[in-house]
């Protein structure tokens, strides 16, 4: 069965909302592939099950998340998670919690999450809801809300509107006492770099992603990175996200992109006046016109773009322009 078939029969097992979302089949079967339309086949909205391990290994997430778990989740807390993959954050809440309720719809990992979390000791406490995170409430009020539908500059995946969704649910069913969030808020920063797309002589700039942890070799900062956006998702959220700034270059260099960071603050540790962060990966996207300069020059960056939209969206309405050249 071809992916575009797979996914509308996920979709037809799910809510009706998510049903609306996918585009009639063609006569080949085939799905027309629309930017909305491919996004929900992609990362995101379908994680295959064998990148749910690169997840599982991915060892600066999981410590920050399990960090954030055992700080909010408290003995007996009742705990919801909100797109629960292999149903690891759960089980992790669920050494403390007296409930965790895990919803998931792609209906896959809804299968392999009960199998994986009968093998684990707090497994039976987690109890996996076949459903759209867009709609589910769980049957009472909880203390804590975890959900890892992160990408990185809160591209793709739809963490800030299942969040958004939620709250309003959530206040109409049980009142304005919100419960804990895990993450809390995501901090996000745009930088100008000058990137090497030269791969074995041929010349590529395209989208890539990068570890935070690694030194980038192909990579030249030509700037500091500007915070151009904080969420705080506890809050009233706008999916919108417009910003303008000014760079003063601190190196030559030929500015051919920007690049993404995304700092995710799990949990807010007052006590130690601290916090719990994930860093996810940093994502560089090509300018389409590239920019020469000098260190002391002033860059002017703007860029428009919709959380949970496509990384196209982006990488099509930004740009740099030198506004001062260095004397
Ligand atoms: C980035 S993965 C995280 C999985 C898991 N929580 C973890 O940390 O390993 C996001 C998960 O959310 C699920 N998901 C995406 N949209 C959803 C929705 N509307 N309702 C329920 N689950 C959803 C995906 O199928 C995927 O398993």
């Amino acid at each position: 069965m071809g992916q575009n078939k797979k996914a509308a029969v996920f979709m037809m097992e799910s809510s009706g909302k998510l049903l609306r979302m996918v585009a009639p089949l063609t006569e080949s079967g085939h799905a027309p592939l629309g930017e909305e339309n491919a996004e929900i086949h992609y990362l995101g909205q379908f994680i295959p099950l064998h990148y749910h391990h690169n997840m599982l290994m991915n060892e600066h997430r999981m410590s920050a998340f399990k960090a954030a778990i055992d700080y909010a989740v408290f003995e007996g807390a009742r705990v919801l998670e909100l797109g629960g993959g292999t149903g690891v954050l759960s089980c992790l809440a669920a050494s403390k919690a007296s409930k965790v309720w895990c919803v998931e719809f792609n209906l896959e990992l809804v299968v392999e999450s009960r199998r994986l979390l009968a093998l684990n000791r707090d497994g039976h406490k987690v109890e996996v809801i076949h459903a759209d995170a867009f709609e589910y409430l769980p049957p009472e009020p909880v203390d804590v809300v975890i959900c890892e539908m992160i990408h990185t500059a809160m591209l793709r995946e739809k963490q800030v509107e299942v969040i958004e969704a939620f709250k309003q649910r959530y206040r109409q069913q049980f009142g304005e006492q919100q419960p804990a969030l895990i993450p809390e808020a995501v901090i996000m920063a745009v930088q100008p770099v000058q990137q090497v797309y030269d791969f074995f002589g041929f010349h590529a700039p395209i989208i890539q992603f990068q570890q935070p942890q690694v030194i980038q070799a192909g990579t030249t900062e030509l700037a500091a990175p500007m915070v151009y956006s904080i969420l705080d998702l506890s809050q009233p959220t706008a999916r919108k996200i417009q910003w303008e700034g000014t760079f003063m270059l601190e190196a030559d260099g030929m500015v051919n992109a920007l690049r993404f960071i995304t700092k995710n603050i799990l949990a807010v540790v007052p006590e130690q006046a601290s916090t719990i962060d994930w860093l996810i990966d940093y994502l560089v996207l090509p300018l389409n016109i590239p920019v020469k300069a000098r260190a002391g020059d002033k860059l002017k960056v703007a860029f428009c773009y919709h959380a949970g939209g496509s990384l196209r969206s982006l990488e099509k309405n930004m740009s740099a322009t030198l506004v001062v050249a260095a004397i």
